[in-house]
C-alpha cells in the first residue's frame, strides 16, 4: 500500500494552497510532477487525453489523501481544453500553476514527412502549450494573485534531433513561446519558464533502457552516469513553479545530468606523448 502523503516534507515550496494543473499527468514525468505538488499539499488536476491513466493518477494521490481530480482533455484541441479549465475552475478553484507537459513524438525525416503528422506534432507540444495558457491564464488574472507557468520542453529544443520528425522544432518554439508569455503576463505578477529535460526514463522511452546495449551506450554518454528519473525533473519543476522562484522568469533550465557540456570530449586528440 502507498505511504500516507506528508505534506510537511515538501512545505518550504508554500505549494500548499494552490491549485496546480498538469497537463499530460497520467503518465511519465507529468504522473511524477503531480504526484509531488500532492506531496506539497497542493489540489491538482491531472489533465490527460488518455482519462483511464488521469483517473489512475488521481485515485492513488486521493487513496494517500491528497486532493486531485483527473480530467479528459486534449491538449491540442481549444474546445477540450476551455472545457476543461471550467472543470478545474469549479472543481479545485482558480489555478495557480499550470505545467504544460503533455507531447506526442513522431518518427521521420523532413522531405517528404507527412504533414498531417508534422501538423499534430506542433499543435500538441507547441500551439497546445498556447491553447492551454489561454484556458487557465484568464483565470490567474481574475484572482489577482500572480501565477506561474511551466512549459517542459526537451534537450533537443536546443540540440537538434534528425529523424524526429517536428518534435525538436516544436520544443524549439515552446522556448520562446514562454520568453514571449514572460513579457506578456509579467505586470501580471505570472511568471512563464522552461525546465527542458534531457535523457530520462519514462514509459515514452523505456524500450531504449531495457535494450541493454543502447541503454549502455547512451548512459556511458552522461557525466552524471545516470538517466534521469521523473522524480529528477519533478524536484526542479516544482521549485520553479513555486515561489521560491519568484524572480526567476523568462529561463530555460536544462536538466541533463551535464549531457550537452561533453561536445569537446568527443573531439579527436593527437596521442599523449609518454613521459620518460
Ligand atoms: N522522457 C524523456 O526522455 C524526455 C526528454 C525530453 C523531454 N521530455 C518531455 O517531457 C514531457 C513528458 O514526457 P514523458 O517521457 O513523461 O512522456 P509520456 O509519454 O510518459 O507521457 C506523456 C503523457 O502525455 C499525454 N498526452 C499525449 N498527447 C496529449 C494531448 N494531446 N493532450 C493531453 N495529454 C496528452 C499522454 O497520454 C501521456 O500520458 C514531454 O513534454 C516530453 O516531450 C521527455
Amino acid at each position: 500500500m502507498n505511504e500516507v502523503i506528508n505534506t510537511k516534507s515538501n512545505s518550504w515550496l508554500g505549494l500548499s494552497d494552490k491549485v496546480c494543473v498538469v497537463t499530460g499527468a497520467g503518465s511519465g514525468i507529468g504522473a511524477e510532477v503531480a504526484r509531488q505538488f500532492a506531496t506539497c499539499g497542493a489540489s491538482v488536476a491531472i489533465l490527460d487525453v488518455n482519462e483511464a491513466a488521469a483517473s489512475l493518477v488521481a485515485s492513488e494521490i486521493v487513496d494517500r489523501g491528497g486532493r486531485a481530480i483527473a480530467v479528459g482533455a486534449d491538449a491540442g484541441s481549444q474546445a477540450s481544453m476551455q472545457q476543461a479549465a471550467c472543470r478545474v475552475h469549479h472543481g479545485l478553484g482558480p489555478c495557480n500553476v499550470l505545467v504544460n507537459n503533455a507531447a506526442v513524438r513522431n518518427r521521420s525525416a523532413l522531405i517528404g514527412i507527412d504533414l498531417a503528422a508534422w501538423s499534430r506534432v506542433l499543435e500538441v507540444n507547441l500551439t497546445g502549450a498556447l491553447i492551454c495558457s489561454q484556458a487557465f491564464v484568464p483565470h490567474m488574472i481574475e484572482a489577482g494573485k500572480g501565477g506561474s507557468l511551466v512549459h517542459v520542453a526537451s534537450l533537443v529544443g536546443y540540440h537538434p534531433q534528425p529523424d524526429g520528425g517536428a518534435y525538436s522544432v516544436s520544443k524549439a518554439g515552446m522556448m520562446m513561446l514562454s520568453r514571449l508569455l514572460s513579457i506578456e503576463l509579467a505586470p501580471h505578477r505570472i511568471r512563464s519558464n522552461v525546465v527542458a529535460p534531457g535523457f530520462t526514463r519514462t514509459p515514452a522511452t523505456e524500450a531504449a533502457y531495457d535494450h541493454a546495449e543502447t541503454a549502455a551506450a547512451r548512459i556511458a554518454m552522461i557525466p552524471a552516469g545516470r538517466a534521469a528519473t521523473p522524480t529528477d525533473l519533478a524536484d526542479v519543476i516544482l521549485f520553479i513553479a513555486s515561489e521560491r522562484a519568484s524572480y526567476i522568469n523568462g529561463q530555460d533550465l536544462l536538466v541533463d545530468g551535464g549531457f550537452t557540456n561533453t561536445l569537446m570530449t568527443t573531439v579527436p586528440k593527437l596521442p599523449q606523448k609518454e613521459s620518460t
